[in-house]
């Protein structure tokens, strides 16, 4: 602060005035002076904001949770409110010969059962998306915003699936259903469900889910990408093949270099990105910065993040702030003093497998530059004399 500072020398209103009382907002809303940090909606990219998505502001968030009001939102046709009164999960087969007892679970079933509270991150397959061939979006908000990260509470499907009385030698896919408009179904291999790690969950960062994230009841999928994270979940199959329904057939799927397309590739490869300082922003001055910024992989625990001042040429292990979670975003720090010349900041993560988060050039060598899907490439922010920081690749 600079001498003579208003700020020090004169008492500020509210140490001389009674505060507010409790309650006035029974549920409480961030400060007034935060409201420029909003999911928000990138221009042309639907027609409908029914069919379109809003990505979370990554640049203004810590640590790993994203608040609820700010996870991101991805519809096929539009969110709607619904009434956990009226809310039903159907458990059927496609074969009698695969589930003994088929059942309708009420809201107030599912929760009577032993339930798990886990933190997971959960990222479109899309996100990322528009930059397979160059950059097209200036922000962290809009590079990697379709990404967000909750502590999840709700009963493992396989759980469900043993009431029922399923028979896993027969069955061996799950397909899962949303009660919105969009016949929103995704097909997911038993052995995803026999491990324990796929819940239908009602609980959010504490509280009931979001009505825009699946209230009163969405899948979790860890590590799989957001579309089998099924929202409004109002029904669950189990068949003996890949259903090959119209959101796996023909949409998410992975344009390869050959002109050939790659189904069911539905884990987030490990990836990461510097969410402070980066695109849009703008240095004060030289000198110290934290950076900041996440890591995840859809394959297990983060077990390492570099960090990269002058665009891929040195590299320098960041701090990880733990405990590491399996399949959750993982926040990283690096100190760094800025000495006001142009300078490209990267992040690079491994995860538990070994596999190492690649340069653009190396994705593009096997996946091409016209896909959509699984964009998990180093990102670069250039930082120019000013202190302006655009988003900018390097091979
Ligand atoms: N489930 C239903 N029923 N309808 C949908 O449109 N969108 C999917 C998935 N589940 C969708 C859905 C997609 S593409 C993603 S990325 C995630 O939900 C987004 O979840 P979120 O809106 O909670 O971020």
């Amino acid at each position: 602060a600079a001498e003579g500072d208003p700020a020090i020398l004169n008492l500020p209103e509210w140490s001389k005035t009674l505060g507010m009382p409790v309650a006035l907002n029974p549920y409480g809303q961030p400060s007034k002076f935060e409201s420029q940090l909003l999911r928000r909606e990138s221009p042309g990219l639907a027609r409908v904001g029914q069919a379109s998505v809003s990505f979370a502001p990554l640049q203004g968030l810590f640590g790993i949770i994203t608040p609820s009001g700010l996870h991101f939102e991805r519809h096929h046709q539009g969110w709607h409110d619904i009434d956990p009164a009226v809310h039903r999960l159907m458990v059927n087969a496609s074969d009698p010969a695969f589930l003994k007892k088929p059942k309708v679970y009420t809201m107030d079933d599912l929760m009577r059962l032993p339930s798990v509270s886990r933190i997971h991150f959960i990222e479109c397959g899309a996100n990322t998306g528009l930059e397979w061939g160059n950059v097209a979006v200036p922000t962290v908000q809009y590079t990697h915003g379709m990404l967000s990260c909750s502590e999840f509470t709700g009963v493992p499907l396989k759980l469900l699936l043993e009431d029922c009385g399923v028979d896993y030698k027969k069955a061996r896919y799950v397909l899962a259903e949303g009660a919105d408009g969009s016949s929103m179904t995704r097909t997911i291999p038993m052995e995803m469900v026999e491990n324990g790690e796929v819940f239908v969950a009602y609980g959010m960062n504490g509280e009931m889910l979001r009505p825009e994230n699946g209230y009163p009841l969405r899948l979790v999928v860890p590590g799989v990408q957001g579309v089998s994270w099924v929202k409004w979940l109002r029904r669950i199959e189990v068949g003996d093949k890949p259903y090959a329904t119209k959101d796996e057939a023909v949409h998410y799927i992975d344009l390869m270099p050959d002109g050939m397309h790659r189904q069911y590739t539905s884990i987030q490869e490990c990836k990461s990105v510097i969410t402070t300082p980066s695109g849009g922003q703008r240095l004060l001055e030289k000198g110290f910065y934290n950076v900041s910024g996440i890591a995840w992989s859809g394959r297990g625990k983060i077990t390492r993040v570099d960090v990269s001042f002058d665009g891929g040429i040195n590299w320098q292990q960041a701090r990880i702030e733990g405990p590491v979670q399996n399949k959750a975003l993982t926040r990283f720090n690096i100190n760094w003093v800025w000495d006001g010349k142009p300078a490209m900041l990267q992040s690079r993560a491994v995860d538990e497998t070994g596999y190492v988060q690649p340069a653009y050039g190396q994705l593009r060598e096997v996946r091409g530059t016209k896909s959509i899907y699984h964009n998990n490439a180093i990102q670069t922010w250039k930082v120019v004399e000013s202190g302006e920081i655009s988003n900018v690749q390097v091979l």
